[in-house]
């Protein structure tokens, strides 16, 4: 067995604010069936220690993490993860988002809480938990980027793969702040950590590990423009031979309209029927009208720019006009909030909306709703469109990253062979969408081309088994490539 360390910021379901927690909650499960021996590293935030009450408490391997006191609690999750909660209470006992305090602002200290995942990450490999070592560490995203620089000044040398989750996030803090982090000054460098005269966690990742990877394989070419590398599409240029793009998959044991205790009736690809009885379900939830006719819209989202939800907005009177219903379920910016409060509140009975984190009103909407309306500016993978494939719930979604990959347009073409699963739109405007809800309007009013699309959509095979293999191979080549360097060293 490969011994992978997961190094993340999120988990499902220990702790969740979007995709990164479902793919670090899932792929290490789906490793183990391919001969990777994954576990996740995390930090230990109040609702994780929460849920791991059973975990044994072991020494921090360095003894202290930047000067602070702290331990790792072992333990193994319901569905079977090993997992290593860092509890730095100096660092993580905080109510509320692993990211943001109270007044709204990030946690002032942020690149401290997160430098001291990496570091106790790069300890782990240094000296191991007991008698487990990882041989390659996964990190993701820009709260693990300095492992690989941890690793570096301390001359531990083992593989690093590095996955990009949003290359928007990037970890930036002031150049001062460096020797705090236990790095050497020298690590301040414009091939390492510096990013436009600060320190970028997410540069630094990218800069120093073996290999790069992102979610879709279309994100991963995006990611080289300077319309989605955010400044840092130089840097992926230059990486580009070691860079690739797999794309996530979904727990198909956490998202089963066949067995979900979350919805109201179980239906299937082969048994769609009690679909209706989740739609019924849901229209009563949320105060909508009961009726069976009209196509129920959903959303499920961080309601951002990133997400597109503005373009939404901008076509409701549409939307409506055409007869639909629309129930949305997400929080983030202020106007987008206020945006879709009062759409509910102005037109009652079509259009419903729940502003906050809800996870099992998530799962009823994606079993209840018609069609999950995406329309991202950018989208490295996106599982809600997953999600929605495997419930029947036809995705509407701009033609980018992840989007682009997993969904087949439901064009003349696609519908006569009964292949289409949902609808594409390119590029980003409110005309484009405008257009693509009328040809899902369109669609709805042939109920059988509509049934046949739902059939295929329920019928893709979204798990992870595909892209875990991939990962194991990328995981054994970057073995054997180490393995060569060091031959080569010692020769
Ligand atoms: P991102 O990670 O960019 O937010 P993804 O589509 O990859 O987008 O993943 C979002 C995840 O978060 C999905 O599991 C989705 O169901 C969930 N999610 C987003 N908003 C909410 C919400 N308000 N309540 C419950 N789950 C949500
Ligand atoms: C990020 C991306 C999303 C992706 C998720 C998991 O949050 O925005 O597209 O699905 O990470 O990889």
């Amino acid at each position: 067995m490969n011994k992978v360390l997961f190094v993340a910021s999120e988990c499902y379901p220990l702790v969740k604010t979007g995709g990164l927690a479902d793919v670090i909650g899932a792929l290490p499960l789906a490793l183990a069936g391919d001969g990777v021996d994954a576990r996740v590293l995390l930090p230990a935030y109040p609702e994780v220690c929460e849920r791991l009450t059973e975990a044994e408490a072991l020494p921090l391997p360095g003894g202290k993490v930047l000067g602070q006191d702290g331990r790792l609690l072992a333990a193994t999750t319901e569905e079977g993860l090993k997992v290593w909660a860092l509890d730095v209470p100096a660092f993580f006992a905080r109510v509320g988002n692993p990211y943001v305090g109270p007044n709204g602002h990030d946690w002032p200290d942020n690149h401290l809480r997160f430098a001291a995942l990496s570091r106790v990450a790069a300890d782990i490999a240094a000296q191991g938990v007991g008698r487990w070592r990882p041989q390659l560490l996964h990190i993701h995203d820009w709260q693990a980027g300095l492992v690989p620089a941890y690793l570096s000044a301390d001359e531990i040398d083992l593989p690093t793969l590095f996955t990009i989750h949003n290359i928007a996030f990037q970890g930036v803090f002031p150049a001062a702040e460096i020797t705090r982090l236990g790095l050497p000054g020298r690590y301040y460098h414009r091939d390492l950590t510096e990013f436009w005269g600060q320190i970028s966690f997410l540069k630094a990742g990218i800069a120093m590990s073996s290999k790069v990877s992102t979610v879709s394989p279309t994100y991963a070419r995006e990611l080289e423009s300077a319309e989605f590398g955010w400044g840092l599409d130089g840097l992926i240029r230059h990486r580009q031979a070691d860079m690739c793009g797999i794309l996530n998959g979904i727990d198909a044991g956490v998202w089963d309209p066949a067995n979900d205790p979350l919805i109201a009736a179980p239906y299937s690809a082969e048994k769609p029927a009690a679909k209706a009885r989740n739609k019924e379900a849901l229209q009563e939830r949320l105060g909508l009208e009961k009726d069976s006719e009209a196509p129920l819209f959903c959303v499920v989202s961080r309601l951002t720019q990133q997400k597109g939800m503005d373009l939404l907005l901008e076509n409701l009177p549409q939307l409506l006009w055409r007869g639909g219903q629309l129930a949305v379920l997400g929080s983030g910016e202020a106007d987008l909030e206020a945006g879709f409060r009062e759409a509910a509140f102005n037109n009652p009975g079509r259009v419903a909306t729940v502003i906050g984190y809800n996870e099992p009103l998530s799962h009823l909407l994606q079993a209840g709703a018609d069609a999950i309306v995406i329309p991202s500016r950018y989208e490295p993978c996106g599982l809600t469109q997953l999600y929605g494939l495997r419930y029947g719930t036809l995705p509407l979604v701009s033609r980018t990253g992840g989007l682009a990959d997993t969904i087949i347009d439901a064009n003349a073409a696609a519908v006569q062979a009964g292949t289409a699963t949902g609808f594409q739109f390119a590029p980003v405007t409110p005309e484009r969408l405008r257009h693509t809800l009328d040809r899902a309007f369109d669609l709805w009013g042939d109920r059988k081309a509509w049934r046949a699309a739902r059939r295929a959509a329920m019928q893709t095979d979204f798990g992870w088994s595909a892209s875990a293999r991939l990962y194991r191979n990328l995981y054994r080549r970057m073995l054997k490539e180490a393995r060569q360097k060091k031959m080569g060293e010692t020769r």
